[in-house]
């Protein structure tokens, strides 16, 4: 590797050219695509920040230039200098008038190639794929979305805690559970939630959230659903329901705005219809549970009142709606055994799920959590679950219980939903599925 330029401060940004008209510049990145015509040579030079063309004219620079340039391949990492001149048919408005170029790393047979590969083969390349301009689009969009979750929520007054991976209580569900042997200690598992433990903390702090990977053991393939996703769950305390739902809607429309402003050149890389997200502004239509069923049946389905609501159901329940939907108070039996015995209705818990439209389905789940102890304890040995490890968790119920709700927003539902692309496997850098753990 020969290198005859300083790393840093003298490397200019792509990003930043449109400021240096005119000027010489030294660029870092890798080629993304480098054409000759035996005369001229058209390199696409990427350095993470944006994407700009190199022009070199073979009578305008040296020969050692102009041979080495010969030996470039598709992503090499290259060192260019030029000049940047203004150009009203480039994308940035600029290109670079190159006079050199090292190469930096060599690539040859770089494996993906400009042109349609299969799934398997581009996520068994992961690695490699992430450099494409549709999967940077992505990456840009899930870090718009991940920030702007922080900022609504330090906006709103919350605290970030972080709860434990490894766990002694199972969250969610005991059929979708990582176990692994804990020393002395018999079995744990991978978080489902961490939200147990953010109940605790809003009894300290009031307002919290956690945000982290979670893991479901979930024996499905369909585009929805992950192995390993990252959530955010907010709590708070003297928040029932109704609030609760207020809140996921100034959630969702803060989101939704600052993708829209802050990513719209991703998004137009993606093909997103914009329309589409700048639709999303309150109020959300709510319907419940026993309602959505009484419509599900009106047109055709067959569901059951007691049923969980399949993803066809939900597909039917936001058809012809350009806003998310909440379905709310669904019955005990297909939910979790912290939630709030509804008073008004004690066959369904106080709950609610957020349904995205374009059939994007469920991005959130949440819930005013049981309160009673006796209710919980009551509810724990229905289900089974093992009480002893519990009893922190009644803890709760036992000093200063009090009304609190919470929800779980899945990341990469809602970044699958913003670029508007159809599976969830392409908006988390290495996704984890039932059939694939590497890279
Ligand atoms: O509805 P869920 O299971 O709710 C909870 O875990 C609650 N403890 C949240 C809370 O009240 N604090 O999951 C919440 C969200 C879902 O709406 C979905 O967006 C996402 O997490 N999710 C998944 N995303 C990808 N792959 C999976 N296997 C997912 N399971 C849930
Ligand atoms: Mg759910």
């Amino acid at each position: 590797m020969e290198s005859h330029m300083h790393v840093g401060e003298d490397t200019a940004t792509i990003r930043g050219l449109p400021a240096r008209v005119g000027d010489e510049v030294n660029l870092r990145g890798w080629v993304r695509r480098h054409r000759s015509s035996g005369k001229v040579s058209f390199l696409v030079l990427r350095d993470g920040t944006g994407e700009v063309q190199c022009v070199f004219v073979k009578n305008d620079v040296s020969s050692d230039t102009w041979e080495r340039l010969a030996t470039v391949g598709h992503e090499a990492c290259v060192a260019v200098t030029g000049v940047v001149r203004a150009d009203a048919r480039a994308p940035s408005g600029v290109e670079v008038t190159a006079s050199g170029i090292e190469v930096l790393g060599p690539s040859e047979d770089f494996p993906i190639q400009p042109k349609e590969h299969g799934v398997d083969f581009l996520l068994e390349n992961r690695h490699l794929w992430l450099r494409s301009p549709r999967q940077i689009a992505i990456m840009r969009v899930r870090d718009e979305v991940i920030r702007s979750i922080h900022a609504f929520l330090h906006h709103e007054g919350f605290v970030h805690v972080d709860t434990p991976i490894l766990t002694g209580a199972i969250g969610e569900s005991a059929g979708t559970l990582f176990e692994t042997e804990y020393f002395d200690l018999g079995t744990a598992y991978l978080a489902q939630t961490g939200q147990l433990y953010v109940e605790a903390a809003a009894a300290a702090l009031g307002k919290v959230y956690c945000f982290g990977p979670t893991f479901r053991a979930e024996k499905s393939k369909t585009r929805r659903h992950l192995t390993e996703f990252w959530m955010v769950e907010p709590e708070a305390a003297w928040l029932d329901s109704e609030g609760n739902m207020a809140l996921q809607e100034r959630f969702i429309c803060w989101i939704v705005k600052r993708v829209l402003y802050n990513q719209r050149e991703q998004l137009d890389i993606l093909g997103r219809d914009i329309s589409k997200l700048e639709a999303i502004a309150p109020p959300f239509d709510r319907i419940s549970y026993t309602d959505a069923v009484a419509f599900l049946q009106a047109n055709g389905s067959k569901i059951e009142w007691g049923a969980d609501l399949g993803a066809t159901d939900e597909t039917r329940l936001v058809e012809g709606r350009d806003k998310p939907l909440f379905v709310f108070d669904y019955p005990k039996g297909v939910k979790a055994f912290y939630m709030k015995e509804n008073p008004e209705d004690p066959r369904t818990v106080k709950c609610n799920d957020l349904l995205a439209p374009e059939g994007y389905g469920e991005v959130i789940g949440g819930s005013q959590r049981e309160d009673d102890h006796d209710r919980l304890l009551a509810r724990i040995r229905e289900e089974e679950l093992p009480e002893a490890s519990y009893d922190w968790y009644l803890d709760l119920r036992r000093y200063g219980t009090f009304t609190h709700s919470g929800f779980g927003l899945g990341i990469e539902r809602t970044v699958t939903w913003m670029c508007g692309i159809d599976h969830l496997r392409e908006t988390i850098a290495f996704p984890r599925m039932m059939t694939r753990v590497t890279p």
